[in-house]
């Protein structure tokens, strides 16, 4: 998959009220974190073969099962869920534009748009053309199966608009390259900007074999989001620790990662930071990670769905923002194999060249072709390089 494919994004948290924008520089027209996910869902609807079924879980027991997963176990009329659907399309529309002009948020349009896909998790495969059959039909007493009760998706839909609820967690997942990750409270939605890493990871790894057959380690892997990704490339090689501090994130990785069937070449570590990396010092190819980069005062100030709703310990990286980004850059060298390689994603422009300059100068002689890639927006990200030889 190639980063021309893709819409244009911008940056991660954008979805952030008028006086987060002093903290940065060369704001792009703001695109909101719905929009974003929106696109990218829209996406993959249409490009990706069906999701794997669902995986014989030996170990963990399952994050609240994701819409598309849970069997048609609902049975309703043709008329009662056009109600609910004309209901919620109502709800939608009213909204206008008022979210996005209090923090970016998402306008009706693009709420009526996740009511489809709503629609589509819920109805039964099959389905779909048995209500539009009915309803051409003129009848509404046609029996359909659900996913969920009728009941359940009107309180589902006021959780959406009334409480500002990611759409993500209402229906449990997250499209994300070719993968259908499952999510849920607690647990970061992993952002498209985030697949670069990956691109990265697999544009190294093309070039040597030595860093294709290692050990690759991804910190803070939330949902698993990366360690799946580069996992997938990898393909015959190499392997995955996949580490995070919230037992949330470790059970909900651990589901994905069974989901995609990579339990042998994924393992998932619950610790801080190096601490579950133990044992590998010097030997790891490969360093990846999405920390937490968002300074501590403007979380108040994100999008009312990433502020309220998505985990504090996954955003806030401490005063600067920088906390975690510094400790992991302190901690590289000795965990990197001699030409290990290493990509971090950032908050932008002015944190990208902060730890270039400290990695070159407070870090001396310890990485070399330290450098910054830019997000689908143009705007520097991620800061990459290798350890010397
Ligand atoms: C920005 S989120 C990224 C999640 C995922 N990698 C992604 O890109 O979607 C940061 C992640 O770091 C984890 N985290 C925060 N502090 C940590 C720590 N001290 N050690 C390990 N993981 C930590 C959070 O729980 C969260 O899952």
């Amino acid at each position: 998959m190639k980063p021309s494919l893709r819409p244009s994004f911008t940056r991660p948290w954008p979805c952030i009220a008028s006086n987060f924008s002093t903290f940065f520089f060369q704001l792009p027209t703001p695109l909101t974190h719905a929009r974003n996910i929106t696109q990218i869902r829209h996406r993959h609807i249409h490009s990706s073969p069906s999701p794997p079924p669902p995986p014989q879980l030996a170990s963990s027991p399952p994050p609240l099962l994701p819409l598309f997963l849970r069997p048609p176990e609902y049975t309703t009329t043709v008329s009662d869920l056009l109600e609910w659907h004309s209901w919620a399309k109502s709800l939608a529309a009213s909204i206008g534009s008022s979210f996005e002009d209090s923090d970016n948020g998402p306008d009706s349009t693009l709420l009526c748009r996740e009511l489809n896909w709503l629609m589509e998790d819920v109805l039964d495969g099959s389905d779909p053309s048995l209500m539009h059959k009915a309803v051409a039909r003129d009848d509404p007493d046609t029996i359909i199966s659900l996913k969920a009760d009728v009941q359940e998706l009107y309180s589902l839909w006021k959780q959406r608009i009334d409480e500002r609820r990611p759409f993500q967690y209402i229906v449990g997942c997250q499209h994300w390259r070719d993968l259908i990750l499952c999510v849920r409270e607690g647990v970061l939605i992993p952002r498209p900007e985030t697949e670069i890493i990956v691109e990265l990871v697999g544009d190294v790894i093309s070039k040597d074999e030595g860093l294709r057959e290692g050990l690759w380690a991804d910190l803070g892997t939330g949902s698993g989001a990366i360690a799946i990704g580069i996992a997938k490339i990898l393909g015959n090689y190499g392997r995955v620790i996949a580490t995070d501090l919230n037992p949330v994130a470790v059970q909900v990785a651990s589901f994905n990662v069974e989901r995609y069937s990579l339990q042998d070449k994924i393992e998932v570590r619950e610790g801080s930071w190096w601490e579950p990396l133990k044992g590998v010092e010097g030997k790891v190819a490969g360093l990846v990670s999405n920390p937490p980069y968002i300074p501590s005062d403007d979380i108040s100030g994100l999008q009312a769905e990433v502020g309220r709703h998505e985990p504090r310990l996954a955003l806030d990286g401490g005063a600067e923002g920088m906390d975690d980004l510094l400790h992991l850059c302190n901690g590289a060298a000795s965990m990197l194999k001699p030409g290990g390689f290493f990509a971090f994603e950032t908050n932008g422009e002015k944190q990208c060249k902060f730890l270039v300059d400290y990695m070159q100068n407070q870090l001396p002689g310890s990485f070399c072709n330290v450098n910054t890639v830019s997000d689908f927006a143009g705007i520097l990200r991620f800061v990459t390089g290798f350890r010397n030889r």
